[in-house]
C-alpha cells in the first residue's frame, strides 16, 4: 500500500479524493497496490465539506503530513506561492515525491525543485498545472520525445477565452461579458491574473521549459492582456476573416526562443479559431510528428483531478516498483530569448483620423519610411468628424512598427490609435 498526504481540500482536492474513491479498483490494478489517503491538510477544520469524509482525516497541522514517515507521496493543491512552495520543499527534503497543480510555483521554481527532487531521489510531477484536464506535460516529455518541438500555440486561459468567444458571438463589450462571467463562476471575483495574461504566461513558461529542455524565466515572457479588446475590433477581425484569441505562443526559431502571450488575430480557417467558451487547446509542431492539436477542458474540478490522479498513479508506480523518475535528467540547454522588439509579425491597426484629403497619404508615408508595408487599408463608415481607418501590415519587425506608430500619433490629423493587435499566421 502507498500512503498519500493531501495538502488542500478545495475544488481540485475534493475532485482528487472523489476520483481516487470512485476508481479505487482500477487504480489499484494500474499501480499494483492500493493507494490510501492518510491525512488531508486544510485551513479551516470547521468548514462544511462538499464530500462525505471522516473528520479524523483532516488536519490543520502540516507536520502531520510532511513529517509522517509512512507518507511517501504528497499532493499539493493549496495553490499560490506560500505556504505551498515551502511545504513542497520540506516534503521533498523528507524524501516524499510530489504531485502538484500549482503553475505559479512550477513556473517560478521548477529548476530548484527538480534539482532538490533529484538530490533526494524522489519525483515532482505537475500535469494539472497547465491546461487542466488536457494531458500535455507528460506527452511533451514522453510521447513527443522523438521530436524537436518547433512551435507551440496555446489557448491556455478558459476565462479570457470565454469572454472573447461571448464578445464575438453576441457582439458585446468586454466589461459586460466579464460581469456575466463572474456571475456564472467562469471568472474569479479578482480576475486580474486571467485578464492580464499572467496565468497563460505561467503555463507557456512551463511548456517551453519542457519542450526545449531548458529553464525559461517568466520575466523573459512578453505578456499583454485582453482588456483593450473592443467589440469593434472583433467585428473588424470577422470582416477580415479572423477571430481574436488570447494566444500563448512559443517558438524555437533556431536563433532563439520567441515566447509571448497576447491577443492575436487567428484565421477562421485554423482549428484554434473553433476553440470557444472555457475550452483550452494546444497546437504544436514537432519536426517528426508535424502538427498536433490537443483540445479539452482547461480547468474545473474533475478535469483537473483527472490530470492530478494520472500523476499520482505514475508516481505511486515509481514508488511501489522502486524505479526512479526517468524524466528528471539534469540536462539544461541554454537558449537565447528573442526580445519582442526583434519579432516579426503582421499587425492590425485601428486609427481615428480627421476627415480631410491627404491624411491617408501622410500615414502611408510614415509606414513607408519605416519599412512597414501595408497589405490592406479599409476606411470604415463615416462618423463625423472622425473617420475610422483599419490597416493590416505585411510581416514587419516590431520595433519598426512601434516607431511608425509613434510618428503617426504625432500627426496633426490623427485623432488616436485605438488598437494594435498582432496577426498570427499559424
Ligand atoms: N480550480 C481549478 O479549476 C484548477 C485548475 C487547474 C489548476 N488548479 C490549481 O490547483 C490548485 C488548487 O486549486 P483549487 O481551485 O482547488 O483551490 P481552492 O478551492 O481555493 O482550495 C485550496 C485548499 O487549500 C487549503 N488552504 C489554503 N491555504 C492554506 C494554508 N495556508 N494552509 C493549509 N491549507 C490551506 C484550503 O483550505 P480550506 O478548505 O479549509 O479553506 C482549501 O482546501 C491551485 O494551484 C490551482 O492553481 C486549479
Amino acid at each position: 500500500m502507498i500512503k498519500l498526504g493531501l495538502l488542500g481540500f478545495g475544488t481540485v482536492g475534493t475532485g482528487v479524493y472523489t476520483v481516487l474513491k470512485n476508481n479505487k479498483e482500477s487504480i489499484r490494478r494500474k499501480v499494483g497496490t492500493e493507494l490510501e489517503i492518510k491525512r488531508i491538510l486544510v485551513n479551516d477544520l470547521e468548514k462544511k465539506r462538499s464530500v462525505d469524509i471522516s473528520r479524523d482525516l483532516l488536519t490543520d497541522n502540516v507536520e502531520d503530513i510532511i513529517n509522517d514517515p509512512e507518507i511517501d507521496l504528497v499532493v499539493e493543491l493549496i495553490g499560490g506561492e506560500e505556504p505551498a512552495y515551502t511545504y513542497i520543499k520540506r516534503a521533498i527534503n523528507n524524501k516524499k515525491s510530489i504531485v502538484t497543480a500549482n503553475k505559479l510555483v512550477i513556473a517560478r521554481y521548477e529548476e530548484e525543485l527538480l534539482e532538490l527532487a533529484r538530490k533526494n531521489g524522489v519525483s515532482i510531477s505537475f500535469e494539472g498545472s497547465v491546461a487542466g484536464g488536457i494531458p500535455i506535460i507528460r506527452p511533451l516529455k514522453e510521447s513527443f520525445a522523438a521530436n524537436k518541438i518547433e512551435k507551440i500555440y496555446g489557448i491556455l486561459n478558459g476565462t479570457t477565452n470565454y469572454i472573447l468567444s461571448k464578445m464575438t458571438a453576441e457582439e458585446l463589450e468586454f466589461d459586460e461579458v466579464l460581469k456575466e462571467a463572474q456571475k456564472l463562476g467562469y471568472a474569479e471575483s479578482d480576475p486580474v491574473s486571467d485578464i492580464s495574461g499572467a496565468d497563460a504566461a505561467y503555463k507557456i513558461t512551463i511548456l517551453s521549459s519542457i519542450a526545449y529542455e531548458t529553464i525559461v524565466d517568466i520575466e523573459d515572457v512578453y505578456v499583454e492582456g485582453v482588456k483593450g479588446i473592443e467589440a469593434e475590433d472583433i467585428k473588424n477581425a470577422d470582416e477580415l476573416g479572423y477571430v481574436i484569441k488570447l494566444l500563448a505562443i512559443s517558438k524555437n526559431t533556431g536563433k532563439g526562443l520567441d515566447i509571448r502571450v497576447h491577443p492575436a488575430f487567428v484565421s477562421k480557417a485554423h482549428p484554434l479559431a473553433l476553440v470557444n467558451d472555457v475550452y483550452n487547446a494546444i497546437y504544436l509542431h514537432g519536426d517528426a510528428v508535424g502538427d498536433v492539436m490537443l483540445y479539452g477542458k482547461g480547468a474545473g474540478q474533475m478535469p483537473t483531478a483527472s490530470s492530478v490522479v494520472a500523476d499520482i498513479i505514475q508516481t505511486a508506480k515509481e514508488i511501489f516498483y522502486k524505479s526512479p523518475d526517468l524524466n528528471n535528467n539534469n540536462t539544461i540547454i541554454s537558449h537565447k530569448i528573442i526580445d519582442i522588439s526583434e519579432v516579426y509579425n503582421s499587425f492590425y491597426i485601428r486609427l481615428q483620423v480627421v476627415d480631410k484629403p491627404g491624411v491617408l497619404a501622410k500615414i502611408a508615408k510614415v509606414f513607408g519610411d519605416n519599412q512597414v508595408s501595408l497589405s490592406s487599408v479599409i476606411q470604415k463608415v463615416h462618423l463625423e468628424p472622425a473617420v475610422p481607418i483599419v490597416l493590416v501590415t505585411h510581416q514587419v519587425k516590431e520595433s519598426n512598427l512601434k516607431r511608425s506608430i509613434n510618428e503617426i500619433k504625432a500627426l496633426d490629423d490623427v485623432i488616436g490609435v485605438k488598437n494594435i493587435i498582432r496577426v498570427e499566421e499559424i
